[in-house]
């Protein structure tokens, strides 16, 4: 695969050696200027050709692009002659600003290459995350530059390529490795956050080496954000070991070009259930680290003996909207089915009130989550693989609520947890319009959910069986030996 780029990369640039130096002949008439010219822009190219070659090659086992930018640090217009200088001032004015949010596309933004730097095309290869890397092969070499300081209107923000010698009049190189991230959502809520930001640790996992970012750039619709939501924070702070530096550009005023730069726009999109599985394993193994929660659980590791697993259920409850009609009659419920499983341990918790590291280590010590549909859902994947969810519905969001509605059945499938189905509350309140209108589900939406305790009792009973007999079996070994990226 290298070698084939590296090939083609040798024919281009032979290629255009060929067509600068016939470009120069029919252009420079005067034979004093052509002696001095050629051999100038041969140097040039041959420097060029040999950086990208050089980059090519490292960038394969190290990613840094350093050197490749110290390299052409070294070539040195000034000892060339004017009319190099007069071709390194054009390729300086050429450079081309496009707004970062492509209008024509705001009909189908969110399909095929979306309107976030609509001339672009990802790299992708089978089964790993969509993204795109500046400088590199694909770039020609040239770093992405942005003019994007509008909160309020992404068409006003701008983006172009250049090449590290030949930067935009009055731009700023900000040096390091700089994510820049595009949401079609926001970066508050919980879940189009967290997708935000899975390509990005997948990147960082596989392809980055375990590279820790200098700086994040946030768009939103194009329009640059400088916040994202606190569980978000944390879950990135502990992943890249620190606190973000997220860029809002002060104090610069022309284009920021930057030395790195990765670009994410697509989400977990082209990701295998594989490489989801990695992502999820760093940022649960990370957050456990960070909120100081124990690697190595505290369960009798003998197998097959008389010894009794911990199960751990826990009823992780909402207020509001979407939560139990009565929570203790749903309480009394799974609590008396958890008193007749030895080694059951029963917690009630609530989420509004729990941070971010207090739901970390609840979930660390819970392998049946039981809950409302709903964003508290999310942290699912602090629970050790193959811990299992259940999920309660209010009436109508089958037939009314869309496919988000199954947004926990995938999460627990990336992660590699077991979704044990959901309940679908028959009654709920009433609609005046016919049951499948649209206009019932601003009614479903935001209410309660009732409970059965003959259905509830007997599916927890059969979770918790099937828990208790894979747990025994698993026991020696779920031993976590630390995380990736260590
Ligand atoms: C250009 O000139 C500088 C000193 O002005 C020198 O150090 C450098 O080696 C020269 N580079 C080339 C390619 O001739
Ligand atoms: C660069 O910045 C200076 C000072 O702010 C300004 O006068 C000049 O027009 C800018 N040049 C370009 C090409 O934008
Ligand atoms: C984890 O432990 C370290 C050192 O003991 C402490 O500085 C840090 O505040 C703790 N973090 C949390 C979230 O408790
Ligand atoms: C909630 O359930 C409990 C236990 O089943 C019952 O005693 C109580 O009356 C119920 N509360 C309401 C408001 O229905
Ligand atoms: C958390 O919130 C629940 C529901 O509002 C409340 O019952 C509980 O007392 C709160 N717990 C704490 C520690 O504030
Ligand atoms: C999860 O379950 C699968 C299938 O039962 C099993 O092969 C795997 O070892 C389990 N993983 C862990 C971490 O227990
Ligand atoms: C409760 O669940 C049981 C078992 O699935 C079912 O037979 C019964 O009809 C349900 N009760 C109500 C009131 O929906």
């Amino acid at each position: 695969m290298t070698k084939n780029v590296l090939a083609e990369t040798q024919k281009n640039s032979s290629k255009s050696k060929k067509r600068s130096s016939s470009t120069s002949i029919s252009l420079y008439s005067p034979k004093l200027s052509l002696v001095i010219l050629v051999p100038c822009v041969i140097i040039f190219i041959f420097l060029q050709t040999h950086t990208l070659i050089q980059f090519v090659q490292s960038s394969s086992s190290s990613p840094s692009s350093w050197s490749f930018l110290s390299k052409w640090n070294n070539i040195n217009i000034n000892n060339c002659s004017l009319e190099l200088k007069a071709m390194a001032v054009k390729l300086r004015n050429s450079v081309t600003f496009l707004p970062l949010k492509d209008l024509r596309y705001d009909k189908t933004a969110l399909q095929g290459h979306t309107w976030f730097m609509s001339s672009m095309y990802d790299t992708h290869e089978e089964g790993e995350v969509q993204y795109q890397h500046f400088p590199s092969v694909a770039s020609e070499g040239r770093l992405l530059c942005i003019l994007g300081h509008d909160n309020h209107d992404g068409s006003w923000n701008s983006y172009a390529l250049a090449w590290p010698e030949t930067l935009p009049y009055n731009a700023t190189l900000l040096k390091g490795l700089t994510f820049i991230s595009y949401n079609h959502y926001n970066y508050d809520n919980i879940w189009h956050g967290l997708s935000a930001m899975v390509p990005f640790v997948a990147w960082h996992r596989r392809l980055g080496s375990c590279r820790i970012p200098n700086r994040w750039i946030l768009y939103h619709w194009g329009e640059l954000r400088t916040k994202m939501g606190s569980w978000l924070g944390h879950l990135m702070e502990a992943t890249y070991g620190g606190a973000l530096n997220i860029e809002g550009f002060d104090g610069i005023e022309g284009p920021a070009c930057f030395e790195e730069a990765v670009v994410m726009r697509h989400n977990e999109g082209g990701m295998s259930r594989e490489r989801r599985m990695e992502v999820y394993d760093l940022m649960r193994c990370k957050a456990r680290v960070y909120c100081n929660v124990s690697l190595v659980d505290g369960d009798p590791v003998v197998k097959g003996k008389d010894v009794a697993v911990i199960i751990g259920l826990t009823l992780f409850m909402r207020t509001g909207a979407r939560s139990f009609r009565n929570d203790s009659a749903v309480v009394e419920i799974f609590q008396g089915e958890c008193l007749k499983v030895e080694g059951c341990r029963f917690r009630v918790a609530y989420s509004n009130n729990l941070s971010f590291c207090d739901q970390v280590s609840l979930m660390s010590s819970t392998d049946i989550l039981v809950s409302p549909h709903g964003a508290q859902l999310t942290n699912m994947f602090f629970m050790d693989r193959n811990s299992s969810v259940m999920e309660f519905f209010p009436k109508g969001w089958l037939k009314l609520a869309g496919v988000g509605q199954f947004v926990y059945h995938w999460i627990a499938s990336w992660s590699g947890m077991r979704h044990r189905g959901a309940w679908r509350d028959p009654h709920g309140d009433d609609c005046p319009y016919p049951e499948d209108n649209r206009r019932c589900f601003s009614i479903y939406k935001a209410s309660k959910i009732g409970h059965n305790a003959t259905f509830f009792g007997e599916w927890v009973r059969n979770v918790l069986q099937e828990v208790k007999h894979s747990k025994t079996e698993e026991a020696s070994s779920l031993r976590s030996t630390g995380c990736a990226c260590d």
